[in-house]
């Protein structure tokens, strides 16, 4: 994560040696919403271990890239595939898929009814067979690390938002994801909330998840991205790594874009 000068181009950043293969891989991908193309010609390939910030104006795209990449959004045309397999269209080879691809919301969907340790067990359970003293087991083990362990027997509703949130990291990692996709986690956190969730997934990329992390938080992308990936209008305007992106941004969007969110 270390890519020293602060001139190292995208490309030196893609070949920076802590990079694995690519893991995930969209190619020519195209998306619409009726008469709205929301996705143009998108070209993006993450690497193993590769953490990727996706930035860019609201209804640029950068949701439905996400919800395109684990198919809970079929795509019109192009490919994208997940450790060099396509995505599936169906059936169980979908479902294990999504068992590949963690998935973050700025909401956090915990099970409202369910206690903090089923809620992360019950994946681990359903679909991967595990059973329930293991299941536990790991799942401690994960809320430990998220720093939620005393919470375990409580429901969501007794937790603050960054802790549901971390939760909602713990589930998707017992999954034991290939990938983990954040979707803006902590734009629906009050601020104090925001650097307990970020610093669970800092901890997370240094140890060496491959993530993609749709977030405007430039301190988070400092401290954890390989590359930051600017999108508008459905398309990929730019990417950089993120020394490069806030301090000299190319296009006249991202300048844009910036001047906007670094004034608040
Ligand atoms: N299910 C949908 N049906 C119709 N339009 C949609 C749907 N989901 C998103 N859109 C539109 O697609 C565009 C991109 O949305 P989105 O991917 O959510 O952008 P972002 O996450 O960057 O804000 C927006 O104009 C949005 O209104
Ligand atoms: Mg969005």
């Amino acid at each position: 994560m270390d890519h020293g000068e602060a001139t190292t181009t995208t490309e030196q950043a893609a070949t920076a040696s802590h990079l694995g293969p690519p893991l995930v891989e969209l190619v020519d991908v195209n998306k619409h919403f009726g008469d709205l193309h929301v996705l143009r010609d998108i070209n993006l390939t993450v690497r193993k271990g590769e953490v990727l910030v996706v930035i860019g104006p609201s209804g640029s795209g950068k949701s439905t890239l996400c919800r395109a990449i684990n198919r809970l959004e079929p795509i019109d045309s192009g490919t994208i595939r997940i450790d060099g397999q396509p995505l599936p269209e169906e059936g169980r080879e979908l479902a294990r898929l999504r068992a590949d691809v963690g998935m973050v919301f700025q909401s956090f969907n915990l099970f409202a009814h369910k206690t903090v340790l089923d809620n992360v067990t019950l994946g681990p359970r359903k679909v991967r067979r595990v059973g329930k003293a293991e299941a536990e087991k790991e799942a401690l083990a994960l809320l430990d690390r998220v720093g939620v362990k005393n919470q375990a027997h409580k429901v969501p509703a007794q937790l603050s938002g960054g802790q549901q949130q971390r939760v909602a990291i713990a589930r998707s990692l017992a999954m034991h994801p290939k990938v983990m996709l954040f979707d803006e986690p902590t734009s629906a956190l009050d601020p104090e909330m925001i650097n307990e969730v970020l610093d669970a997934m800092v901890a997370l990329a240094r140890e060496g998840m491959t993530m993609v992390v749709v977030t405007h938080e430039m301190g988070f992308a400092r401290k954890a991205a390989d590359r930051v990936v600017f999108m508008s209008d459905g398309q990929i305007v730019e990417q950089a790594t993120p020394e490069e992106f806030f301090t000299n941004p190319r296009s006249d969007r991202a300048k844009d874009f910036l001047s906007k969110i670094l004034t608040h």
